[in-house]
């Protein structure tokens, strides 16, 4: 470390394009930090793959960004951060590794009086039980009902954040948790911050909506300042993304979810 700071990116990763609302989140909340990200986007989606297939490639990835010297390593995926966090800790050492559901669960006991906590994912986050566990780890005495929304990823990536068809399905999944009195609702999914406003309607002003991508940001910044890991600002952040596929689809969605253009996409060959 130079006497400047830390200039050693931090690594993000996920399993496809929807990590790039954590990044998003992070270039806001830390502009002065470098970023690399990566993008599993030939495998892509890991919310409905087993638990053995979700670790492995979750250490594939792990020990790539390892490689590329980052400083911190963000699992900005829900699912890896629900069933394979304990092949990220192993792997990383001493590198602080932060994750979403931490994030989110931290956020959600946070909301004063929130009653029964909603909470929303891909079929693998919400059978994990990982959210409710780190939530009852918090609060033991918290009440939390969960909802699986696997249609939610591929509507978000067809681009239908404010469609009659995506209206009509959040509908459908949220009446469950609505009918429990939720006073918060968590976005367990890397995709679900995209879909606001539409969430914000169909739920009603009165719960409130826990994007994991922002507290991640939030608790980045805390662990990194805490830490005296946080980068000096002597260089413009640099970013850098790596994708398992050929880049030209991450690229289009991508800049939807980075709210930004998209340049230094490479494909990784492993
Ligand atoms: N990134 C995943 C998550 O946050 C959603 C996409 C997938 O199923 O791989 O759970």
């Amino acid at each position: 470390m130079s006497a400047s700071g830390d200039n050693r990116p931090i690594g993000v990763f996920d399993s496809g394009v929807g990590g790039l609302t954590v990044v998003r989140a992070l270039m806001e909340r830390l502009p002065l930090e470098g970023i690399v990200y990566f993008g599993d986007t030939a495998r892509v989606p890991y919310g409905v793959k087993s638990v053995a297939t979700i670790e492995h490639f979750t250490g594939q990835i792990v020990d790539f960004l390892l490689r590329q010297e980052v400083k911190m390593l963000i699992v900005a995926c829900n699912t890896m951060a629900a069933v394979a966090l304990k092949i990220v800790a192993a792997r990383a050492g001493d590198i602080p590794v932060l994750d979403v559901i931490e994030a989110g669960a931290r956020a959600a006991v946070a909301v004063p009086g929130s009653g029964c906590i909603g909470v929303i994912g891909t079929p693998i986050t919400i059978n994990s039980n990982a959210y409710a566990r780190r939530i009852h780890a918090l609060d033991p005495g918290a009440r939390v009902c969960s909802q699986a929304c696997p249609l939610f990823v591929p509507l978000v990536e067809e681009g239908w954040l404010d469609h009659p068809v995506t209206r009509l399905t959040a509908q459908e999944y949220l009446r469950p948790v609505l009918a429990e009195n939720i006073g918060s609702l968590v976005l367990g999914c890397t995709h679900y911050p995209l879909l606001k406003p539409l969430l914000r309607d169909v739920a009603g002003e009165k719960v409130k909506l826990i994007d994991s991508a922002e507290t991640a940001a939030e608790l980045a910044a805390a662990w990194l300042r805490e830490a005296g890991l946080a980068a000096g600002g002597q260089e413009p952040a640099a970013y850098r993304y790596f994708v398992t596929d050929v880049p030209l689809r991450f690229q289009t969605i991508g800049e939807r979810f980075l709210g930004r253009s998209l340049g230094g996409v490479e494909r990784v060959d492993w």
